[in-house]
This record gives C-alpha cells, structure tokens and sequence, in this order.
C-alpha cells in the first residue's frame, strides 16, 4: 500500500472510531440540569410557558406528555421534535425558547441557548430520548 493510501484508510478509520464513540446524553445527568436552568422557571405548574401550552418540564414524564396539544419530543428524531425546533430558531419565530423573539429582546429577558446545550439536548432525543 503506498503511504498516501495508507494515510487516507487512517483518515477512514479514525472517523469511524469517532462516530462508533458518540457519548451517550443521559437525561438525568445532562438533559435535565439545562431545563431546569433555563426552562423550569415558566414551564413548571402555574408558571407562564405551563399556563398558556400545557407544558411542564420539571420531569421526565412532564416532558414526554408535551403540551396540551401533544407530544413536544419524538423519540429519535430531534427535527421532528417541537422542542428541538424552538431551540434552534426553527420553529415560528414568536415561539423561540427561552423566548428571545424581538418583543422578549426589547423587553430585556431574551436570550438563546448555548451551542454546547442545543447540541446536548438534540442528540439526546436522536438517541432515543431515554429516561437515563
Ligand atoms: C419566560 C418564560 C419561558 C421560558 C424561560 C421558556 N418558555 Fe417555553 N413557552 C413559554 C410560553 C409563554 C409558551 C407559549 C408560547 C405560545 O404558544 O405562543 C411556551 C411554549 C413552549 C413550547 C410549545 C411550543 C409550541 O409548539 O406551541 C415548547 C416546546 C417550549 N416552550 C419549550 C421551552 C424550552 C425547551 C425552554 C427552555 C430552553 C423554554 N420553553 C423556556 C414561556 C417560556
């Protein structure tokens, strides 16, 4: 095999090994501590996002229940999931969450999540969005 071969077949398994050792995103360890920071506070019982959509995301079972018109979360597939779409600006633009839409920006209490956390949350749910 000549060195430039050999060289890309490294490139090629190295990839490989990257992909096969996609950490595994618990909920309780990962997921949950970035709901309960940024999310909680008016998607618990009485609070404001809990009001008016139904949703609580105090627990696991809360948030697979989803809001009063259903499931927010489809397990595997984080595009399919409404939660997902509102994190990432996919969704209309009055429903980005944490709110950080122009009136939640002028209002000064808009601001969206982290690379690091959108990115935990979404291969959470592509994972199977376990109780784990
Ligand atoms: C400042 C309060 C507030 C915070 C913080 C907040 N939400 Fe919301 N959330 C709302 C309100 C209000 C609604 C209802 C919006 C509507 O339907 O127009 C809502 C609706 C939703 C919905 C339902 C959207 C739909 O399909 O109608 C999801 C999903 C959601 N929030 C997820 C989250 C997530 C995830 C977080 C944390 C990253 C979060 N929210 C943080 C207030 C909040």
């Amino acid at each position: 095999m000549s060195s430039k071969s050999l060289i890309s077949f490294g490139i090629v398994l190295f990839c490989i090994v990257l992909a096969g050792c996609e950490r595994q995103v618990s909920y309780s360890a990962n997921v949950k501590p970035i709901l309960d920071n940024y999310c909680v506070s008016c998607h618990t019982s009485a609070g404001e996002g809990e009001l008016a959509s139904g949703l609580a995301l105090d627990d696991y079972d809360s948030l697979m229940r989803g809001t009063k018109f259903g499931q927010v979360v489809v397990p595997g597939s984080a595009l399919s999931s409404s939660l997902y779409l509102v994190i990432t600006e996919k969704a209309d633009s009055k429903i980005h969450m944490p709110p950080h839409h122009d009136e939640a920006l002028a209002e000064g209490r808009g601001f969206a999540l982290s690379r690091t956390n959108i990115e935990t949350i979404g291969t959470w749910i592509d994972q199977g969005a376990k109780n784990n």
